[in-house]
């Protein structure tokens, strides 16, 4: 039997990282660790600007794609608890914020316990907050990057699931950094996608562990061991 898991996806603009998604894992079926085979779903994607992109990419995609209007409500709470019921109808699995420019309230993540992850331009715990790929070049790090991670009551404060490392080069200004730190989004979100679906992701209080085969792991070290 095929299990289906269902994603839904909050966002505010341009949607590269849903479309890294629609393109990677969205309708792809794959093998879960205990050997069934699971299809991912983007089921929803729901944005709190009206003219997001995004929006369109999903519609393109044959996704639902909502406009949710936080103007309309009371507080953030009532927003958030709008935006989960909608997301609980759908009996979403996951819930991923792709470039979603709000700051989800507690009462948002009791609904979903350790299921909303996020992607931010930067390697967390640094450069936290708005404009990660500024406060690099300001800072001078010679080495930023992305993080995917579960999403926690402060802000990009969450337990990190993958990061990747990006070197800064020389000349390099904020558009270039966010660039190609962007290209690296586009593979570290649908890769945390696809773990966490397949079973691969075990979360322990702030420790995650991700399951994956001895060799790749090797590997992987390896790759970091060029940088130096
Ligand atoms: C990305 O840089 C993401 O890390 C940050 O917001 C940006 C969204 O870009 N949270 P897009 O809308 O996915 O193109």
């Amino acid at each position: 039997m095929r299990k289906e898991f269902k994603v839904g996806v909050l966002v505010s603009g341009r949607g590269s990282n849903l479309q890294a998604l629609i393109d990677k894992v969205h309708n792809k079926t794959f093998k879960h660790v205990n050997s069934q085979r699971v299809k991912i779903s983007v089921v929803v994607v729901i944005s709190d600007r009206e003219k997001a992109y995004a929006l369109e990419r999903a519609r393109k995609a044959g996704i639902e794609a909502l406009w949710m209007n936080p103007k309309i409500f009371e507080t953030r709470e009532d927003y958030d608890l709008a935006v989960a019921e909608k997301l609980k109808k759908r009996k979403v699995d996951l819930v991923v914020l792709a470039g979603y420019m709000r700051i989800v309230s507690p009462a948002f993540l009791k609904e979903f316990p350790d299921a909303v992850i996020n992607i931010h331009p930067a390697l967390l715990p640094a450069f936290p907050g708005l404009h990660g790929q500024r406060q690099a070049i300001e800072y001078g790090v010679r080495v930023s990057g992305c993080t995917v991670h579960f999403v926690d009551e402060g802000v990009d404060t969450g337990p990190p699931i993958i990061q990747v490392p990006v070197q800064v080069k020389n000349g390099d200004d904020e558009d270039s950094l966010a660039r190609r730190i962007l290209k690296r989004e586009h593979q570290a979100l649908p890769k945390a996608v696809k773990l966490i679906a397949t079973g691969r992701v075990k979360k322990m209080g702030r420790k995650v562990i991700v399951l994956e085969s001895a060799l790749k792991e090797k590997l992987r070290d390896v790759a970091t061991s060029l940088w130096i």
